[in-house]
Formats: C-alpha cells, structure tokens, sequence
C-alpha cells in the first residue's frame, strides 16, 4: 500500500474546472485524466512517447501526458479533446475533420486534435512538408494521413506558408 508520502496535492485548471487532488507521485497524467477526471478522450497507446495518442495542450504547448507525471500538471492549464467542442458542436478544427474524412478508426484523433491546437495557439508559419513533419508525431494506422494534413492545413489557415507542394 503507498504511504502517505508518495501522494502531492496538486490544483490545476483542466478543461476550464478548478480541479484539486491528491495524486500518486508516480501516476502519469494520462491516467490521472482519464481516470480520475473521466477524461477518457486521451487515448493511450504505447506509453513510450512515440504513438502521440495521448497528446494533451498544457500551458498551450502540445506533450505526450504519457511522458508527463500527473504531479507536472501543478498550477498548470490543461486542455484535453473534450474542451474542443464549441456551444455543444464541432469547432473548425473538428469540422474540418469531418470535411477531409481525417479520420476513420479514430483512435488517433484526439492526439491530432491537439496537437493541431498547439500548432494554431503557436501563432507560427508552416509549409506543407514542416506540416507533415509536426504531424509524424502522432501515428495514425487507417488514414495514409491525407486526409488529416488537409484538415489541419485548412485550419492553420493563412498560418499555411504555400511551398507549391499539393495539399
Ligand atoms: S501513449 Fe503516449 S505517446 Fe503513445
Ligand atoms: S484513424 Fe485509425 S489510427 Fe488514425
């Protein structure tokens, strides 16, 4: 049974609610979101770091919360795929999704979802190929990963640097 020490209080803001808990020190935070949040949109796959399956947003930058121990999430703001969706819908990202056929198991998705997230909040200039390259971060098995480029190509908007390239 883990001692009393091996557990921290942590606060953190996650998906907008004020959530206060004492966690093992050594949970990773993608159990800790889905299981004590309930957030099971953050998939887990490998818990190696290299299936990006359970890419979460935490402080705006994207992190594989496989790799990240629940402890990290202190006095952070998390974002996990359930804060996508907009007045109970689809956002743009997730409709462009749906437009591009960007997913079709969609174990992937939530991963790509936030991913993407992070690249728009980075406010950064993408082409094509350095679109491809930040997207190998998330392995996808069905899609031959057209369809996602496409969907995040078309929500990056004019983050899309044209490097003549067809999308
Ligand atoms: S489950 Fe985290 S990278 Fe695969
Ligand atoms: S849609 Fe199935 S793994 Fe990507």
């Amino acid at each position: 049974m883990m001692k009393e020490t091996n557990v921290m209080e942590i606060q953190a803001d996650i998906n907008g609610d004020d959530i206060a808990e004492a966690v093992p020190v050594r949970m990773h935070a993608a159990d800790f979101l889905r299981k004590r949040c309930g957030l099971t949109g953050v998939h887990i796959g490998c818990e190696q770091g290299v299936c990006g399956m359970c890419t979460i947003v935490v402080d705006g930058v994207a992190v594989k919360s496989c790799l990240m121990l629940a402890v990290q999430l202190d006095d952070c703001t998390v974002r996990t795929v359930e804060s996508l969706e907009e007045n109970g819908g689809l956002n743009a990202l997730q409709q462009a999704f749906r437009e591009h056929h960007g997913l079709q198991c969609g174990f992937c998705t939530p991963g790509f979802l936030m991913l993407a997230t992070h690249l728009k909040n980075s406010g950064k200039r993408y082409t094509l190929s350095e679109l491809r390259e930040e997207m190998s971060g998330v392995l996808c098995r069905c899609t031959g990963y057209e369809g996602p480029v496409r969907a995040v190509a078309q929500y990056l908007g004019d983050q899309m640097i044209d490097d003549g390239l067809p999308c």
